[in-house]
C-alpha cells in the first residue's frame, strides 16, 4: 500500500492505473478509522480495481467551537488497518495542500444544506461539500463510497454530483452498528462509561418510532413520541424529523420513502443517527 501527500503524486498513481484500464474507487475519510470505515472500504475493493482512501481532518467543516483541535488523530494505526483491508493507497495530505493560502473558492449546495445538521452546524456542510469536491479533483475515481449514518451528507454529495455533472458514481453504505445498536462513530471515544452504556438508546427510541407508525401513528405523533422519549431519557435535543428520503423535505402523506433523522447531545458529544424505511 502506498502514502502519498502531494496532489502531484497522486494524479501520477492514478493516471498510471487508467492507463492500464483499472477502475479506481474513492473513500474519503476523517481518520480515526473504525469497522464503519473499514466496511467502506470493502464494499469499495467490490466495485473497483484499486481503491483510494484519504485521511483528511478537515478544518472548515468544523464550527468555532466545535472539536477539531480534539479531533483523534490515529493515521499510523488508520494505515495499518487499511493495508490489512486490501487499500491500495492512502492518500495523507496537509492542510496547505488542500487549502492554498490564497484559496478563495467554496462550493455551497444551498438547499438541502440548510436544515438539521446544517442549522445547528453553521457552515458545516460547505466545509464539506468544498473538501470533497476538491479531493474528486484530485483523484479523479470512477466510483465514491460514503456511509448513510451521515445521511444528509450523503444527500449534499449526491446533490454536488449532480449540479456539477462530476462523472463519478455514488455509492452508500448501510451503518455500520455495535452490538448494542449504536451506530460506531470516531466521536463515540469522547463518551464517558455511563454516556457509552446509554447512547444505544437512540437506536431503540428510532426502532420503537418506526413500530408506532407501523402500527398507524401519524408522522406527527411519531414526532411528538420520539422527542419527548429522547428528552426524558435525558438526551438535549437537536432535532428529531421524518422526512422524505430524496430531498429530506418534511414528509407529506404522499411519500413513500422516508428516514426519521435524529441529533442529540449526550453530554458534551454530539450524536447522529437515522433509520429509513418505507411506507
Ligand atoms: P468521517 O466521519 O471520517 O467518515 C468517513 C466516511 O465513513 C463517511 O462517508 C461516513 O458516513 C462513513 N461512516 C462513518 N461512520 C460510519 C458507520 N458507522 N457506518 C458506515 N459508514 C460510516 O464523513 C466524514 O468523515 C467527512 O465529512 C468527509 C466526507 C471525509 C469530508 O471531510
Amino acid at each position: 500500500m502506498q502514502i502519498l501527500h502531494t496532489v502531484s503524486d497522486i494524479r501520477h498513481c492514478v493516471q498510471n492505473w487508467n492507463n492500464a484500464g483499472e477502475r479506481v474507487a474513492f473513500v474519503p475519510t476523517m481518520g480515526n478509522l473504525h469497522a464503519g470505515h473499514l466496511q467502506l472500504v470493502r464494499e469499495a475493493k467490490r466495485h473497483a480495481d484499486k481503491v483510494v482512501v484519504s485521511i483528511f481532518v478537515n478544518p472548515t467543516q468544523f464550527g468555532i467551537n466545535e472539536d477539531f483541535a480534539d479531533y483523534p488523530r490515529t493515521e499510523t494505526q488508520d494505515c495499518e488497518w487499511l493495508a490489512a483491508e486490501g487499500c491500495d493507497l492512502v492518500f495523507l495530505p496537509n492542510v496547505e495542500t488542500i487549502y492554498s493560502p490564497n484559496a478563495q473558492t467554496s462550493v455551497n449546495v444551498s438547499q438541502v444544506s440548510k436544515n438539521y445538521c446544517g442549522a445547528s452546524r453553521t457552515g458545516h456542510f460547505d466545509g464539506v461539500a468544498t473538501v470533497v469536491c476538491k479531493l474528486f479533483n484530485i483523484v479523479q475515481p470512477h466510483v465514491a463510497l460514503f456511509g448513510l449514518k451521515d445521511f444528509q451528507q450523503f444527500v449534499v454529495i449526491q446533490t454536488l454530483v449532480r449540479d456539477l455533472h462530476l462523472p463519478i458514481e455514488l455509492i452508500g453504505v448501510p451503518t455500520v452498528r455495535e452490538l448494542d445498536g449504536l451506530a460506531m462513530s470516531s466521536r463515540n471515544s469522547y463518551l464517558s462509561e455511563e454516556e457509552r452504556a446509554f447512547a444505544p438508546k437512540i437506536y431503540q427510541i428510532l426502532q420503537q418510532s418506526h413500530e408506532h407508525l407501523k402500527a398507524g401513528k401519524t408522522i406527527f405523533d411519531v414526532e411528538i413520541y420520539a422527542i419527548s422519549a429522547l428528552t426524558q431519557n435525558g438526551f438535549r435535543l437537536d432535532y428529531f424529523k421524518i422526512a422524505r428520503r430524496s430531498d429530506l423535505q418534511p414528509a407529506t402523506l404522499n411519500d413513500d420513502e422516508l428516514i426519521m433523522l435524529v441529533a442529540v447531545k449526550l453530554g458534551k458529544t454530539r450524536l447522529i443517527d437515522n433509520l429509513w424505511f418505507n411506507k
